[in-house]
């Protein structure tokens, strides 16, 4: 390990030999973090070559199990993944949507830290919702109402487990090709015919501006291409939080009013479209025949029925989605009100996500637990004027009393000028 850590520290590149030794050797505990850490910070300073990248990305696939949905389906299957964001419900909107439209979304993910949420934390605020579900129920799920969503389990790439928590602690995640690894090692050994990833850039995002998002977008796509996958990166906003919600119920509540038909905040509206369109042309529609189906599913109410049976398999009350107080009615209200009159110019995303995370609706470390009717509601958002004590957002929570924390964060948030 110390001759390939030098290696790397000299900008070399590495075989599949040495890559699958540092993997392999890393996850069963052979190699200690010390030289883990090392090696990973050689590659934020030196990166990896296309087939570097590869090679480390197929070492990391084969630590675990690997499946082959669209063989398990019979059908074409797309997949979906966001590099993490405040407010992003999207999940929740775009997979009934492509369901609705006849093809099928098998999704695995991941649970929410820090200030970004997860798919899972967010269904998890149904009544009785499961997501730790066995591979036949998840296959039968989404055969039947043409989506599912399924916790991670422990045989999906072992090795980003381990490999994420310490780069977590070492500075080390903010590195195109380990980002690019984690993420695409996890896509890839699932096996959907397309992959659509939603790359965030801004303030609340990993990537900070738009080129490094770019740049980390079309990474994923060449490494996918070596797999024979498509693949397509949506770039988006996450300079602020998308949408009026942000907290589990809340964004559940949120996702459903779009489907239902209700008037949706501008960037979620356009959003879920720029990516059911994504997702809908991986499959092989052509981009007006997947405009026009996306529309349908949600004018015909066919893309919320498909989340109410999705609900009802994974055994949760689908009737939470038509009246949200199921999920749980906050025990504590506060308002955020405008220190001065003005213009908002910003609502920075990663402040509003951690203010949102102490009021209970995220994790600060990975075994907290989270409160499902925690959140922020935004009133007034980035371009609106606003008078001195009008209300600008509601923070909800049942297990804070005192949201001093939160409402410093979102002082520090909010600009009005
Ligand atoms: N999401 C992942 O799964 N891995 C990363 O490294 C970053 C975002």
């Amino acid at each position: 390990m110390y001759s390939l850590i030098m290696k790397k520290r000299r900008g070399e590149e590495l075989t599949l030999e040495e890559t699958d030794f540092i993997v392999r050797g890393y996850t069963a505990g052979d190699i200690p973090d010390a030289q883990m850490a090392a090696f990973l910070m050689a590659v934020c300073f030196n990166g990896m070559t296309d087939e570097e990248l590869t090679q480390f990305t197929d070492s990391m696939i084969i630590t675990g199990k690997v499946y082959d949905l669209h063989d398990e389906l019979g059908g074409p299957c797309v997949d979906k993944h966001s590099t993490g964001g405040v407010g992003d419900k999207m999940t929740l909107i775009d997979a009934p949507i492509v369901a609705a439209c006849g093809v099928y979304v098998p999704k695995m993910s991941g649970r929410g830290l820090g200030h970004t949420g997860g798919t899972i934390d967010k269904l998890r605020a149904i009544p009785g919702l499961v997501t730790d579900i066995s591979h036949e129920e998840f296959i039968h799920t989404v055969k039947a109402a043409g989506f599912a969503v399924m916790s991670q389990t422990d045989e999906l790439v072992p090795a980003d487990r381990k490999i994420y928590a310490l780069r977590d602690v070492t500075a080390t995640v903010d590195s195109i090709p380990l980002i690019a690894s984690s993420i695409m090692s996890k896509k890839l050994a699932t096996g959907a015919d397309g992959i659509v990833l939603d790359v965030k850039y801004g303030d609340g995002a990993f990537m900070k501006d738009i080129e490094g998002a770019r740049i980390l977008g079309e990474t994923c796509t060449r490494l996918a291409k070596r797999y024979r996958r498509g693949c397509t990166a949506v770039l988006s906003d996450m300079s602020k939080p998308l949408g009026r919600m942000v907290g589990n119920a809340l964004e559940v509540r949120e996702a459903a009013e779009l489907l239902m038909g209700k008037a949706a905040s501008p960037d979620v509206e356009a959003l879920s479209e720029r990516l059911s369109v994504a997702m809908l042309v991986s499959a092989g529609f052509d981009r007006d025949e997947a405009v026009a189906a996306a529309r349908e599913a949600v004018t015909s109410g066919r893309a919320l029925e498909r989340l109410e049976h999705m609900v009802e398999l994974q055994h949760g009350d689908p009737r939470a989605l038509t009246d949200p107080d199921r999920m749980g009615v906050p025990r504590y209200t506060e308002r955020y009100k405008a220190p001065r009159s003005g213009r908002i110019t910003t609502f920075a995303a990663e402040k509003t996500g951690l203010a949102a995370m102490y009021l209970g609706a995220g994790r600060r470390t990975i075994n907290d637990t989270i409160d499902p009717t925690a959140g922020i509601e935004i009133l007034r958002t980035v371009g609106d004027e606003v008078r001195e004590g009008e209300d600008i957002a509601i923070l909800y929570s049942s297990s804070v009393t005192d949201m001093s924390v939160s409402t410093k964060l979102l002082d520090e948030a909010v600009t009005i000028q």
